[in-house]
């Protein structure tokens, strides 16, 4: 019987088999991988499994409960170790449930995490795991926030502080980092900030200030080149710095270049540390001290919480707020510098 083009009954798995010409044996077999099948045979099945709208009777039995088996997770830059290792940590706690994961880089733009709203509010996947890459929340995504499982991880958004998170303290990191540069004797300091606008960004910079109050501050924005130009201005505009706080090891990497161009030794004549500890990070010479993140236990406790409130039914709202750790290696030593003497400066090199 010729397939109607267009049936308003959901295909079968018959209607596959008659268009591929095959047994429905053969197309089972294809579909679940259980018994071998001609490589091309399945190429043209699985095909038409899209192409005609067949829903495999696993995917059908789980749309009855509700369910996709479907979570999502935005973030900024997959690129960046540090949210693959965060995506690492989500895929494992949700394969452990039998949940799949769909990943999705926004590079932080907001037409990009509409569409994953739009999946959310379609149902195409059960919940959604969100890190923002800047401070351009747009409110539309509110309700829908509101309305559908979210968990927020890393990057604290202001407006949604009545939602699950779960990430690590900023502020005790950013304090990490100027306590060991302290303990190390620097009197001068400077810190290359992260985007603009983020709460990640202030609550490191406010933490590293408890140590640091007269830090010269250098605009950045996580990425290895915001690191270099902030390294060439050191090296021109500011010779009494002995110790630099990168916001991220992105940035270190960029910082530690271009002071390295300059001819300044890392970390003998001057000292860096970043925030992350990604895998690169003990692998180059020096090898970069840093405040590490638990990446993976956010990426697991962020999965876990989404998804055990999917089938609890429940919405948590007490933030989980995890610690860092100092991961003191190469990049930085005690000061050989004589203390200068403190004046009234600009701490300030935005001018
Ligand atoms: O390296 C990317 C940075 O963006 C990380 O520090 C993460 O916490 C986010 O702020």
């Amino acid at each position: 019987m010729p397939l109607e083009n267009h049936s308003r009954r959901t295909p079968s798995i018959r209607d596959i088999a008659e268009r591929a010409g095959v047994s429905i044996t053969t197309v089972s077999h294809a579909l679940s991988g259980k018994r071998h099948v001609a490589p091309e045979t399945i190429e043209r099945i699985r095909a038409l499994v899209p192409e005609l709208g067949y829903v495999p009777y696993a995917a059908a039995r789980n749309l009855q409960a509700g369910r996709m088996l479907m979570i999502g997770l935005v973030v900024p830059d997959v690129a960046n170790q540090f949210f693959s290792q965060v995506a690492q940590g989500v895929e494992e706690a949700a394969h452990e449930r039998r949940y799949g994961v769909v990943l999705s880089t926004s590079h932080a733009d907001v037409d990009r995490e509409r569409r994953y709203f739009n999946l959310l509010r379609s149902r195409a996947i059960d919940g959604l795991i969100y890190i923002a890459g800047a401070a351009n929340w747009d409110d539309a995504f509110t309700p829908i926030a509101d309305q559908y499982p979210i968990v927020i991880a890393d990057e604290p958004i202001p407006s949604l502080e009545h939602l699950p998170f779960v990430g690590s303290d900023h502020r005790q990191g950013g304090s990490l980092a100027g306590a060991h540069l302290r303990e190390l004797g620097h009197q001068r300091a400077a810190i290359i900030l992260g985007p603009e606008g983020l709460t990640s960004t202030h609550d490191r910079l406010a933490g590293f200030r408890e140590h640091y109050p007269d830090a010269l501050i250098f605009p950045g924005d996580f990425t290895e080149h915001a690191g270099h130009t902030a390294g060439k201005r050191l090296t021109a505009e500011a010779d009494d710095i002995t110790a630099v706080f990168a916001s991220n090891d992105l940035t270190a990497f960029g910082v530690i270049n271009a002071l390295t161009a300059a001819g300044r030794r890392v970390p003998e004549d001057i000292s860096v540390i970043g925030f992350d500890d990604i895998d690169f990070a003990s692998r180059i010479t020096p090898s970069l001290t840093t405040v590490r993140q638990p990446a993976n236990e956010i990426g697991r406790k962020a999965a876990t919480l989404l998804i055990d409130s999917l089938l609890k039914e429940t919405r948590p709202t007490h933030p989980t707020v995890l610690s860092t750790v100092l991961a003191s290696r190469g990049t930085t030593q005690n000061s050989k510098r004589k203390p200068v003497r403190s004046e009234a400066r600009n701490t300030s090199a935005h001018s």
